[in-house]
């Protein structure tokens, strides 16, 4: 497979509001607890440890790929990845997420958050390079963790409904609030940059709980941030996808942080999100996780308005609103799958 060809990908043209042949999909959370597969190769590996093993990396990638001919293969690793490269005392607890032994909330906490280097993530880049050599012509997105998002972890110390400690110091204490973000930034930026010279064709930028702020906040505390993050990869040529969770109030402000593709959840319709979002961006979504676990012919219909809603949109990337809920049936994503290869094709 030639470069040329990868660049022509049907994910990338869509990515860059091009024509396509069909509409591109691939789910959030594919490679992961739904499928029995994964759940084999898992078995008695921890999941940091999987994350630095660029053999299972590699194996676990292709899984969904192989088993749904989705249109891309995002990679197998975690927001939390660089953190505990840079050295970062955490680790990924099942069932509950990401847990911090000692949270990041002073001046001289953040001594424990150095930058990361390409020296800290050579697996990490050394698995990019296997899945890459493995997939031929399908795209491989890689991706980090948004700033806020990180912060949230690091600065509550594990995953959180309210986010009351982030805010604390958000509110409270703003320079060191803009002084961890900016070493997040950097933290994240360096991480898309090392899986895109390893061979990935597009990134995504996860900020998963910044539907937690007010637009005025978000403007203020997070998109700068953001921003730098996504422009560490601008120079690569790559598309750059933006997403985050309950974030219809954010969308126009997501949308002028610098991605190509913004990410939509499933609250607002794609039609109503290219309203909030302005020209010049394609957008990617949104069908809602839970729905999937209906009987098929619903199933069928949210599918079809999904795509009805994106109809006329500069560019469309069909996704989950967020990511496959581990009990999904797997069967049913594959009629996804092929429902939007089969409706949109032309
Ligand atoms: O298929 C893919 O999308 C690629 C792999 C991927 C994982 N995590 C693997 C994973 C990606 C893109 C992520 C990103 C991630 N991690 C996010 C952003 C995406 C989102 O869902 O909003 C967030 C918030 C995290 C933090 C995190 N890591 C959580 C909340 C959890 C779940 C904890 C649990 O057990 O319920 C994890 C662990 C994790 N990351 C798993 C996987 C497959 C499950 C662990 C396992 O399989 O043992």
């Amino acid at each position: 497979m030639t470069h040329a060809d990868l660049a022509d990908a049907v994910l990338l043209r869509a990515c860059r509001r091009e024509p396509v042949p069909h509409t591109p999909v691939w789910f959030m959370r594919q490679a992961g607890r739904s499928l029995p597969e994964y759940r084999k190769v898992r078995e008695g590996v921890a999941m940091l440890e999987a994350c630095f093993r660029p053999d299972l990396v590699t194996e676990i990638t292709l899984q969904p790929v192989r088993r749904y001919g989705v249109d891309a293969a995002i990679f197998f690793s975690d927001i939390v990845v660089p953190l505990k490269a840079v050295g970062v005392d955490l680790d990924i607890v099942p069932g509950v997420g990401p847990v911090v032994a000692d949270p990041i909330r002073t001046p001289a906490d953040l001594d424990r958050l150095p930058p990361l280097t390409a020296d800290d993530v050579t697996t990490v880049a050394e698995g990019v390079r296997q899945v890459v050599g493995e997939l031929g012509p399908t795209p491989l997105i890689g991706f980090a963790g948004a700033p806020f998002t990180l912060a949230s972890y690091l600065v509550e110390g594990g995953p959180s409904r309210n986010h009351v400690r982030t805010k604390a110091l958000m509110y409270g204490d703003e320079a060191t609030w803009h002084a961890l973000l900016d070493r997040l930034a950097g933290i994240a930026g360096e991480f898309l940059r090392v899986q895109v010279e390893a061979g990935a064709s597009a990134v995504q930028l996860f900020d998963s709980w910044v539907g937690a702020l007010p637009l005025a906040d978000y403007r203020r505390y997070v998109l700068p941030h953001s921003a730098r993050a996504l422009s560490a990869v601008a120079d690569l040529g790559v598309p750059r996808i933006h997403f985050g969770v309950g974030t219809g109030e954010l969308l126009g402000a997501m949308g002028e942080a610098g991605a190509e593709v913004v990410g939509v959840d499933f609250r607002v319709p794609l039609d109503e999100a290219a309203r909030r979002v302005g020209p010049g961006r394609a957008l990617q979504g949104n069908l809602d996780p839970a729905a999937v676990f209906a009987p098929w012919p619903a199933v069928a219909e949210r599918v079809r308005a999904v795509l009805a809603a994106a109809d006329g949109l500069e560019g469309h990337v069909f996704n989950l609103g967020h990511g496959v809920l581990p009990e999904t049936d797997p069967a049913v994503l594959q009629r996804v799958v092929d429902l939007v290869h089969a409706s949109t094709a032309h």
